[in-house]
């Protein structure tokens, strides 16, 4: 039996974790929740899962879920930053869920790290920002760190069991989001809604948008530099629109090897709720001749400039990811907001980049001094644009 944290529980990948989960009641035991805002949502999962513990954001939302569940069943309801830190690090709890979406992950899935957890990271945030001082974390407690992501849990899929022997290079695939083809003196009118709206993928507003401006590539690419232990110059980016081959490893002897699904994060969640066993996800089977054709193109840099941006940041090195990070966030919620055009997301990160070079990165502290710098400056360049 797997007892599980689920640290995101109400976003998009933390439902479809609860939705595996829920098949396999012989083999997981949820013991400990977290939302944040989403607290009529986390008090259905409560009661669904009865978790030993639910976190929440703050005080008042922790008054409001002891309402919801009192009577019904007798989850501890606890609040803030240490809360999720501890929930992570439960002695108890052998794998947690790291599905926080943005700079917020990063402590608590530091704190699983430390703990020596199975981590099943989606929150790609967190080795953005500290990727060397996660993984060292990581390796230094002995914790496992499984990918979530559909391209990073397809490489890592696709890699040798061991060592890193023959692999040229990673090919992680993208859909190119909902503006592959929209005219690129168009992008700068484009709305959130339709920046939210992905041909593919059903995933939370933040990363829908980043998927938009092909940021999110870009993050994965820093990403899996760390998990993969593999330099910038061997990772490259494919466009592949239908989303059905998740990414690729190519070695030195010609061989590509591909891995591929039907686009749901049921596949990834369940492959690595149970590796390296084989579970029900739930997905439906991959009908490859009704997905007809495979298309495969370069990104074009003029069109997703925050695809330069990250592979800049993540050859620049120390602070600087986690500068990209912060800016990214901002300009995000910017957007998100009506306060930010589209095309000025990759503008303002750009500007906080050129302000805030060679930040150091060696400590937490430091990170947190660099993504704390680098929300400042994001807010006054938007500022200074409105
Ligand atoms: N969705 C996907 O298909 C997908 C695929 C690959 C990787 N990822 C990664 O997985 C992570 C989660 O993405 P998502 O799409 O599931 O996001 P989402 O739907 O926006 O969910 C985010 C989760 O984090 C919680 N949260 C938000 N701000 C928080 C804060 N300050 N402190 C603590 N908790 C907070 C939210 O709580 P409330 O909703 O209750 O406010 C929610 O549970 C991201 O890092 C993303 O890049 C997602």
């Amino acid at each position: 039996m797997r007892r599980l944290t689920v640290l995101g529980a109400t976003g998009s990948i933390g439902v479809s974790t609860l939705d595996v989960v829920a098949r396999h009641p012989d083999r997981f035991e949820i013991v400990a929740l977290s939302g944040h805002r989403q607290i009529d949502r986390l008090a259905e999962q409560c009661i669904a899962f009865a978790p030993r513990i639910a976190v929440v954001a703050d005080a008042d939302a922790a008054v409001v879920l002891r309402e919801r569940l009192a009577g019904l069943v007798p989850t501890e309801v606890m609040h803030g930053v240490e809360a999720l830190e501890m929930v992570a690090a439960l002695p108890e709890v052998d794998t947690v869920m790291a599905a926080i979406v943005g700079a917020a992950g990063l402590r608590p899935a530091l704190a699983a790290a430390r703990a020596g957890k199975r981590i099943l990271l989606a929150n790609k945030e967190s080795l953005v920002m500290s990727g060397d001082l996660f993984m060292r974390e990581v390796s230094a407690h002995g914790a496992t760190l499984l990918p979530i992501d559909s391209e990073h849990n397809a490489v890592f899929q696709c890699m040798p069991a061991k060592g890193r022997e023959g692999v040229r290079r990673i090919l992680l695939t993208a859909s190119g989001g909902p503006f592959r083809r929209t005219p690129i003196a168009d992008l700068a009118n484009v709305t959130p809604e339709q920046a939210c709206a992905h041909p593919n993928w059903d995933m939370g507003r933040k990363i829908s948008v980043d998927s938009a401006t092909m940021m999110n590539k870009g993050l994965e690419v820093i990403e899996a530099r760390w998990l993969f232990d593999t330099p910038a110059d061997r990772i490259d980016v494919v466009i592949h629109p239908q989303s059905i081959v998740h990414s690729m490893v190519e070695y030195v002897d010609g061989s590509v090897l591909a891995q591929m699904g039907n686009p749901d994060m049921r596949t990834p969640i369940a492959h690595a709720l149970a590796w390296p066993e084989r579970i029900e996800s739930g997905v439906g089977v991959l009908d490859l001749a009704a997905a007809a054709d495979l298309v495969f193109e370069r990104p074009d840099l003029d069109r997703f400039p925050c695809l330069k941006l990250a592979f800049d940041a993540l050859r620049a090195g120390a602070g600087t990811p986690a500068v990209l990070n912060a800016a990214n966030e901002v300009a995000v919620a910017a957007f998100l907001e009506h306060r930010l055009g589209f095309r000025a997301i990759a503008d303002v990160i750009a500007a906080t980049l050129d302000t805030l070079p060679d930040q150091p990165s060696s400590t937490l502290d430091e990170v947190f001094a660099a993504d704390a710098a680098a929300r400042e400056v994001a807010r006054r360049q938007i500022g200074a644009r409105a």
